[in-house]
């Protein structure tokens, strides 16, 4: 049992101020991101009254949609994947704030009028000027409507003008840069909102309470007491209709480098000064700078990719990855990824971080666990035959928790022993379904708080680490030899040689 006790400490201080009335305009509104994710969690708010009465939303896509159409449409979304309209009059006065403008990204007519119809709404609707733009459109459009939305002098003003951009933030290092210098043409880096939604998970953001306002276990989180740390992010889903993005993204840029990247650095960085944004930003980027692949020369010593083939998932059979409807049937695109990392810094030097991340696993499990080194020597029997090392493991997701692996003694006359788990977990403690992401992240930028938005830099250091391994992925020479894992399976067997050669083994979940 664990007694609450309120705690000051919070990440990103603004959350209970309500943002400033704005216009939140959203490219790619007739993709699923919108629907699904971004106009329920703007609801969500909408409910829990933080949203400013003149909050407005406009939604931009290419289709011939009326606003009656983009309003029925995102109120099935709020109905089918968010937590539903609530009360009627509710739903009427947020719809009321919703409009539809149809576009070509690649067209400055589009903006212009676009920017005409904004000036409307600011009168209708008292929202001054104060803009959002949301790029939820495919990656390779991001410079394009970054570009066009400067020449339309929409980004001309940083105190009132803020840009978004979904990930993935370019595909390589090299791509990852030049898009930085494009939007830091049209804007400055205070008005650019790269967006991770692992960011704004709760349990994500109390990685940094848990490590930062307990006196317990920062003094054990370094390579005198860590073995070494295992990040999962594994997934039951498929493809999901997303060739049209996935076949050329791929695990590593579509998992790696952005959130399994994050729970990285919240685990390896040094305790921020302050929780600004900055003070936060450059811990993250001075861990970043320190890791390197394990084997920089080797690197088939340092990660291993997989795709799934046809298997089971709750006892129904699934397709292959190259049957799945849009991927080539020769398809090599990895849909898992493995890596050890190295951090060459006072605190972790020599201790492996293994991450790995996969579709059509058999479980749906977020966590890092940190594994503490073994005792010096043991005198008891044990249970396992050998001493089971001590593991503090922090769910994600879902289970949302934390618990920690000790060693018993089990009853009886003999001095055997066993290993037990200390559980934590957030439903029983605070009994309270956790936030939508999307919702922590819009108000935050909303009100002006990029602490858990990642900065240029910071996104260009963590390109730095993996780009070496997608030239050697990417090349002709190694597409066919990608290892295949089993729909329903843990991965391919190359994924437990990583750590077998080291004499260890990913934690069973
Ligand atoms: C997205 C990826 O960013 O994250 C998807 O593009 C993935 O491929 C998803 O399924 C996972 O998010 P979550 O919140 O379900 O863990």
């Amino acid at each position: 049992m664990v007694s609450l006790v309120e705690n000051p400490l919070r990440v990103g201080l603004q959350q209970d101020r309500i943002p400033e009335p704005q216009i939140l305009i959203i490219f790619g509104a007739s993709g699923d991101l919108t629907q699904r994710k971004l106009v329920p969690a703007i609801y969500q708010m909408k409910l829990e009254r933080k949203l400013p009465p003149e909050l407005t939303v406009v939604g931009v896509a290419r289709r011939d949609w009326s606003h009656d159409y983009f309003r029925d449409h995102m109120r099935e979304g709020v109905e089918q994947y968010g937590g539903g309209i609530g009360a009627e009059d509710i739903w009427q006065d947020f719809a009321k704030g919703l409009f539809y403008c149809s576009g070509d990204i690649d067209n400055q007519d589009s903006y212009q009028k676009l920017k005409a119809f904004l000036g409307e709404l600011d009168e209708k609707r008292g929202t001054r000027g104060n803009r959002v733009f949301y790029l939820s459109v495919a990656p390779r459009f991001f410079s394009e409507a970054a570009q066009q939305l400067g020449t339309a002098g929409m980004l001309s003003d940083p105190k009132k003008q803020r840009l978004v951009i979904e990930k993935p933030f370019g595909k390589d290092l090299a791509s990852a840069q030049l898009l930085n210098q494009v939007v830091r043409q049209v804007c400055k880096e205070d008005q650019i909102y790269r967006i991770d939604h692992y960011l704004g998970k709760e349990t994500v953001q109390n990685l940094m309470v848990f490590r930062f306002a307990n006196a317990i276990f920062e003094p054990l989180w370094n390579r005198q007491f860590v073995d070494n740390v295992q990040i999962t992010v594994a997934e039951t889903v498929g493809l999901e209709g997303r060739a049209g993005y996935y076949e050329s993204a791929g695990a590593l840029r579509d998992m790696v480098q952005n959130h399994l990247m994050q729970l990285f650095c919240l685990t390896g960085m040094e305790p921020p000064n302050a929780l600004d944004a900055d003070s936060v930003r450059n811990e993250k980027v001075k861990v970043l700078q320190a890791t390197h692949l394990a084997d920089v020369t080797e690197l088939e010593l340092s990660a291993t990719r997989g795709q799934y083939t046809s298997g089971w998932r709750g006892g129904k059979p699934v397709p292959g990855y190259r049957e799945e409807e849009g991927a080539s049937a020769e398809s090599t695109t990895p849909t898992y990824a493995a890596l050890k990392l190295y951090v060459d810094n006072w605190r972790w030097k020599g201790v492996p971080f293994y991450l790995r991340t996969g579709k059509r696993m058999p479980k749906k499990v977020t966590e890092i666990a940190i594994q503490f080194r073994e005792v010096p020597y043991l005198m008891f029997q044990s249970a396992a035959k050998q001493a089971n090392p001590n593991v503090l493991a922090l769910r994600i997701q879902p289970d949302e928790g934390i618990s920690l692996r000790f060693e018993v003694k089990t009853p009886g006359n003999s001095l055997r022993t066993r290993s037990v788990d200390m559980d934590f977990r957030y439903d029983a403690a605070f009994g309270q379904p956790n936030k939508e992401a999307y919702s922590r992240l819009l108000i935050d930028c909303m009100l002006g708080d990029q602490t858990l938005f990642t900065r240029g830099d910071e996104v260009e250091a963590s390109w730095r680490i993996l780009t070496p391994l997608l030239e050697v992925w990417d090349a002709p020479a190694a597409a066919d030899v990608i290892p295949l894992y089993e729909a329903g399976s843990w991965g391919p067997v190359e994924a437990e040689l990583l750590l077998n050669r080291d004499g260890r083994r990913w934690r069973r979940l």
